[in-house]
């Protein structure tokens, strides 16, 4: 059964909402005919980014770096969102920025108005970049590669990593890459994923921020591919048939 999710915040799409018609929003001609509907709109993606990057940076002591590594391809509008959300709220730590600070609570002030912390409450932010491969058409092809980890425990040993997903579906593919980080030593390893998928056969994996859980349908859009197609939509849409049969993978596993 799709595990319950109880992470604070996450908005939970229903098995039975209808999504959005294509003609309500900007989608690429090339795909007019290859999408079922819009399931999560841009705008919606990016509000919801910003609200997490303030959760993820304020999990952190003030002051330690945060090592983000995103899962290329898929993660990476997800990641450029939310390090783009991540360094606004550091910015936002300032000591000119002061009202913007105490909006954000990252700060704290004594009894004279001071802020005692501004200089240690941002967080400094290290990018790093895997590539990992488990999906052949619509499903996962059993084996999950992970190709530019090699030479990666020197950045991520006794640091504060951020796992960047796009997705968690059954939860394989990120138990893996969560097996290799660990065995570099980090100080803490956490996972963002933008989505959760509510997966019947799920290993029960539970990432620690989550943007929203969604139905168990095929999703693609902002970076999001079907066989390399459909990164190039900005919103999280669902394909349709006539999109899954026209950009079907040639070898069949
Ligand atoms: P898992 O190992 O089953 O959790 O699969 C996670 C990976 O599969 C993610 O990194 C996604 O890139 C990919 N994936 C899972 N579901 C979808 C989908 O609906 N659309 C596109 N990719 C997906
Ligand atoms: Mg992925």
């Amino acid at each position: 059964m799709a595990g319950e999710l109880t992470r604070a915040g996450v908005i939970k799409i229903d098995d039975d909402f209808a999504g959005y018609s294509l003609e309500s929003f900007l989608v690429p001609q090339h795909y007019s005919e290859d999408l079922e509907h819009v399931l999560i709109p841009h705008g919606l993606l990016c509000d919801r980014v910003e609200r997490m990057a303030l959760d993820i940076l304020s999990s952190y002591p003030p002051g330690e770096p945060v090592i983000c590594v995103c899962i290329l391809k898929s993660a990476v509008g997800f990641f450029t969102a939310l390090t783009g959300a991540l360094q606004r709220v550091n910015l936002l730590c300032h000591p000119g920025g002061r009202s913007s600070s105490e909006m954000y609570s990252l700060t704290s002030w004594d009894e004279n108005g001071i802020d005692q912390a501004h200089h240690n409450a941002t967080r400094p932010l290290f990018f790093e970049f895997i590539r990992v491969q488990s999906y052949m058409d619509d499903h996962s092809s059993g084996s999950v590669e992970i190709q530019g980890i090699m030479n990666m425990k020197a950045s991520i040993q006794g640091k504060n990593t951020l796992i960047v997903e796009d997705m968690i579906d059954t939860g394989a593919t990120m138990q893996k890459v969560l097996e290799q980080f660990e065995a570099f030593d980090p100080k803490s390893l956490k996972v963002a994923t933008l989505l959760r998928k509510r997966c019947p056969h799920g290993t029960g994996y539970m990432p620690d921020f989550v943007g929203f859980d969604i139905p168990d349908k095929f999703v693609v859009g902002f970076s999001i591919d079907y066989n390399q197609h459909f990164r190039d939509v900005p919103h999280l849409c669902v394909v349709n048939d006539n999109g899954k049969r026209k950009y079907a993978s040639k070898q069949k596993v």
